[in-house]
């Protein structure tokens, strides 16, 4: 299938064929495709490219601004996580990672070390960084291993398929890293920005919080967040940022991201509502971060378009745009069911 459109919650494919869509492209389009005030503030930005870390155009300076906390950018999702995992090795001098089974955090050698799915790991295990200590998701890991400087959790696992821990598990995980001196990296990369009802998915917990995907609705940005704002002292290694890229905080998406901030507050209530109207159809999960057992060749079949999850790919997700109308969900869960 070839995208040829997209609009809100509708895509048309090369042929003129129409879906509804439950993916918003892994979870990025948090208002709808083309939706017409990102559309705005990116054709309105006076400087398309600048000099990442060395000189910032004006809209970056602002987006740091708005962002609750200090922050350090990357592209992608990814690139937010291995800043995160790094900034444990600086502050702690300790190279171990506790993560989960299942987890998903990128295909990067360091976000893969930490990543739970094998068949992704497999063909470059001889390359991949460590020591990772792997748990099970939702499980109290016990006292830390003594190399562990940091644990790594999805507040909800995304790919995996919408896997929802125990009530207190985050708050368990942040008692372990107390014990030992860790740092807690929350990755809210699919869960944060609204998706499953909140804007900062482990907030209470968190020493670093990633986010990327919806941040730039479509435009790569990605940050972690610096909860303990001290932490961002641990980049200060000499006069050039030893960890960057050459699109870094691109003005286009940091003025994509200044909207998805100021609109998506506003919707959390509504995706609490949505993801209801999922959970009534067997959709396990949170808010907008959903998964149940089926066929997404199927569902593209009848018209819906869903990305397949779960460990063996034997389920398929719902992450449609947090702007989904109640009738544009009854009629995907209709077309799913073949009524
Ligand atoms: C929880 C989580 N972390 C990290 C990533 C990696 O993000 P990206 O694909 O933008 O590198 C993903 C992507 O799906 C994700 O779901």
């Amino acid at each position: 299938m070839i995208w040829a459109r997209a609009q809100g919650s509708r895509v048309w494919d090369a042929d003129g064929r129409e879906y509804i869509d439950l993916s918003a492209g892994f979870g990025v389009a948090a208002l709808g495709h083309r939706d017409r005030r990102v559309a705005a503030a990116i054709a309105a930005q006076p400087v398309a490219h600048a000099l990442g870390d060395l000189a910032e155009a004006e809209i970056a300076v602002g987006l740091r601004r708005r962002l609750p906390w200090p922050a350090k950018f990357g592209v992608t999702g990814e690139d937010a996580v291995e800043i995160a995992l790094r900034t444990a090795l600086l502050a702690t001098g300790r190279p171990g990672i506790v993560a989960f089974g299942g987890a998903y955090h990128g295909t990067g050698l360091l976000a893969l070390a930490a990543t739970g799915f094998e068949r992704f790991r497999e063909p470059f295990a001889p390359w991949l960084p460590g020591p990772v200590h792997r748990r099970p998701y939702g499980e109290d890991p016990g006292p830390l291993p003594a190399d562990a400087g940091c644990v790594i959790a999805e507040p909800v696992q995304g790919r995996a398929g919408a896997r929802v821990p125990p009530e207190g598990w985050l708050e368990a995980l942040r008692a372990r890293c107390d014990e030992a001196g860790a740092l807690l990296v929350v990755d809210a990369i699919y869960a944060g920005l609204g998706r499953v009802g909140e804007l900062w998915p482990g907030e209470p917990v968190a020493d670093v919080l990633t986010v990327g995907k919806a941040l730039g609705h479509g435009l790569p940005i990605s940050a972690a967040l610096f909860l303990r704002p001290e932490l961002e002292d641990a980049w200060r290694l000499g006069p050039e940022d030893v960890l960057t890229h050459t699109h870094v905080l691109n003005p286009l998406a940091c003025a994509a991201a200044h909207v998805v901030l100021e609109e998506v507050p506003a919707l959390l209530g509504r995706v609490v509502e949505a993801g209801g109207r999922f959970a009534r159809a067997g959709f396990d999960g949170r808010g907008l971060l959903r998964s149940r057992p089926g066929d997404w060749e199927e569902a593209w079949r009848r018209g819906v378009l869903v990305v397949p999850a779960g460990e063996d790919g034997s389920l398929i997700s719902a992450t449609p745009p947090l702007t989904i109308s109640d009738a544009d969900v009854d009629e995907a869960l209709a077309r799913i069911e073949g009524v």
